[in-house]
């Protein structure tokens, strides 16, 4: 086994022989840089009531597939107030890399400082090291096959993933702030509205996970075409077909 510390994150590898994973993570520096990662914290020191680890009964890669593409984000969570503030036809994608799998994608914000809660737009500070122009622009990273962050003007969303069987699977969701935010003698309890906000979003997503994993077992259940918009869902996909049929080799 070895491990592996990338901007604050520790990564375990259970092959001792496995190459380094910063190497791999490079193309990723310019985008995390500006948010100091390493110097965020979990809102779960704050709130000793914050479970971030949750089981779910539905197989991995379906949550990979809803947590890895935007095409939903409109449809799915239209009426929340982050997808009001969100342009979801702005999307572009940066880093792809289906070889390492890591791929990013942008989302342009109709104001400045849009973030995940009960108003759509930050209740605390931005991290202080953005500029203005990275402020009005949301960053999504997966690092395949089980990581995802989202970088938001005031806070970054940091989810691992595993599967623990067939159709069920284990998740780790943080939300990391700047020291100072989390300092803040308010946080806990501005936080709160924003949490149950969050929550809301995340169980809508829930919601559709349950029921295309449902609908997978069905024989009448068609296959659909993967949509422009879902292009880190190719490459996720390219990347673990390599490594299945390595295995079968
Ligand atoms: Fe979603």
């Amino acid at each position: 086994m070895r491990t592996e510390l990338w901007h604050g994150f520790v990564f375990v590898n259970l092959d001792a022989d496995a190459p380094p994973l910063a190497p791999r993570l490079a193309p990723l520096e310019p985008i995390v840089a500006p948010y100091r990662l390493e110097e965020l914290r979990g809102e779960f020191l704050a709130d000793p009531d914050y479970r971030f680890e949750h089981d779910y009964a539905w197989n991995w890669k379906v949550y990979a597939e809803g947590q890895n593409e935007c095409y939903h984000c409109d449809k799915l969570h239209g009426d929340t107030p982050l997808m009001t503030q969100t342009d979801c036809n702005s999307i572009d994608f940066g880093v792809m890399e289906p070889e390492h799998g890591v791929f990013h994608f942008t989302l342009r914000n109709r104001d400045i400082d849009v973030t995940l809660n009960h108003l759509g737009r930050a209740i605390f500070p931005a991290i202080p090291t953005l500029s203005e122009q990275q402020r009005w622009i949301t960053h999504t990273i997966t690092i395949a096959p089980g990581v995802l962050l989202v970088l938001m003007p005031d806070s970054v969303i940091a989810l691992g993933y595993v599967p623990t069987g067939p159709t069920l699977m284990r998740v780790k969701r943080h939300r990391l702030y700047p020291r100072q935010t989390l300092a803040r003698p308010d946080f806990a309890e501005r936080h709160r509205e924003e949490s149950l906000a969050a929550r809301a979003f995340v169980a809508q997503d829930d919601y559709a996970f349950e029921r295309v994993q449902r609908g997978l077992g069905s024989r009448f259940a068609p296959r659909g075409p993967i949509a422009s918009r879902e292009r880190v869902l190719v490459g996720v996909n390219q990347w673990l077909l390599e490594r299945y049929r390595a295995e079968m080799t």
